[in-house]
């Protein structure tokens, strides 16, 4: 049974009637680029073929009706207008947050009863929370043919996550879900938005590697990077740090502690290789990727402190086995979740099979492997050749 067959059977037993739109969001892994988005800088995310499902019909009233299948199966509903934060069902701030933000545009929105279905492992850093805002987003904008565009849409779900649900992230996960091409990476410019879709080689093979360590003091501790990241670029009188360059940051040195100094020192350095990876990229030069997604995970073990010895391990099980060859390294905010590996696509069995022999051996634990596929944003339009 296909997903979208699935999801329409569960809304008719909850609603006793058919949906009259099913959408889909991705979930997202990011090749380069971590903790850079919220410093105005550069990152290189691809969506997956891995996200959040709603079936849903229109109402004439204010009621939102929500059954969720994979949060533990609750459900729940509210009214537009006179909601307030859900202690309860944790889950539905999000859809609160995005639809508070949706009616600042549209204040005249009606309800909707929903299904929500999700395949994304939670807490693994892929971004299953940005997922589940685009597709409820896309889902009004389907039922009431809302004029929505995915950049718009995606600044709205970051919006949900930083006034609503209380974390402050940055705006990579929203956009790539939102405006992600099938077959591509994109380079995005967190200041002006602006992205470049780059056609990810068919010999390639993405693979996300769930360290399976549940990401602790997630939201505090990624807030508090994110000060850090301020306070540096206040020392400099800048709005952000990708106005920073790196000389300028060790001039400075002395007049800084060393943890913001060691923190400054990754998010510059990181913009730096991003926007490299993707010239590598482009030129199909693996070496030089590999060196940079390299560069990367040292970056953010050493100077900004967000992984774990079982991301460090995994890292360093792939790369003895692709070497030069391709690049690993861990993926999105960190404490816990994923590593991301781009190789050709004959090493895959080799780095599986080790994986699964050494990860064990090591830690004690089994790893979830992915072969994720690079696919379509929520608001992308399918182009016509
Ligand atoms: C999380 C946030 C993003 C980004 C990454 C780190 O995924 O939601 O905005 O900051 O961490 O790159």
């Amino acid at each position: 049974m296909s997903e979208n067959h699935k999801i329409e059977v569960l809304f008719q037993q909850c609603y006793q009637h058919e949906p009259d739109v099913v959408c889909h969001a991705p979930a997202r892994v990011n090749i380069i680029g971590d903790h850079t988005d919220y410093n105005d800088g550069f990152v290189f995310p691809a969506a997956i073929d891995c996200g959040t499902t709603i079936a849903a019909s229109k109402r004439e009233d204010q009621l939102v009706k929500v059954y969720s299948h994979d949060f533990g199966q609750s459900s729940t509903e509210f009214v537009l207008n006179q909601f307030s934060f859900d202690t309860e069902h944790m889950w539905c701030n999000y859809i609160k947050g995005s639809v508070q933000a949706l009616m600042e545009k549209y204040p005249n929105l009606r309800g909707a009863n929903i299904v929500v279905t999700g395949n994304v492992a939670q807490g693994a850093g892929l971004s299953s929370s940005a997922s589940f805002e685009m597709a409820i987003l896309k889902t009004f904008t389907s039922l009431y043919q809302l004029d929505l565009d995915g950049v718009t849409a995606a600044q709205m779900g970051q919006q949900a996550e930083n006034e609503y649900v209380g974390c402050n992230c940055g705006i990579m996960d929203q956009l790539i879900s939102a405006m992600g091409k099938k077959d591509h990476a994109m380079l995005l410019d967190c200041r002006d938005l602006s992205f470049e879709d780059a056609p990810i080689d068919e010999g390639l093979s993405l693979l996300v590697i769930n360290s399976n360590v549940k990401r602790g003091l997630v939201d505090s501790e990624y807030n508090l990077r994110r000060e850090q990241c301020e306070q540096v670029a206040d020392h400099f009188n800048c709005k952000a740090l990708r106005d920073v360059t790196l000389s300028q940051l060790i001039a400075e040195k002395d007049k800084l502690s060393e943890v913001l100094f060691r923190r400054a020192k990754h998010v510059i350095t990181e913009n730096e290789r991003t926007v490299a990876a993707l010239a590598a990229f482009k030129a199909s030069n693996m070496p030089a990727l590999s060196q940079l997604m390299a560069e990367s995970h040292q970056s953010l073990r050493d100077d900004f402190e967000v992984t774990t010895k079982e991301m460090d391990g995994l890292v360093d099980i792939v790369s003895e086995q692709i070497g030069n060859q391709g690049g690993v390294r861990m993926t999105g905010g960190g404490f816990g979740g994923c590593v991301v590996v781009i190789m050709p696509k004959d090493l895959v069995d080799t780095v599986i099979e080790q994986v699964n022999i050494q990860y064990p051996q090591r830690f004690g634990l089994v790893a979830d492997i992915y072969i994720c596929h690079a696919s379509q944003g929520a608001f992308r339009h399918t182009e016509v050749n």
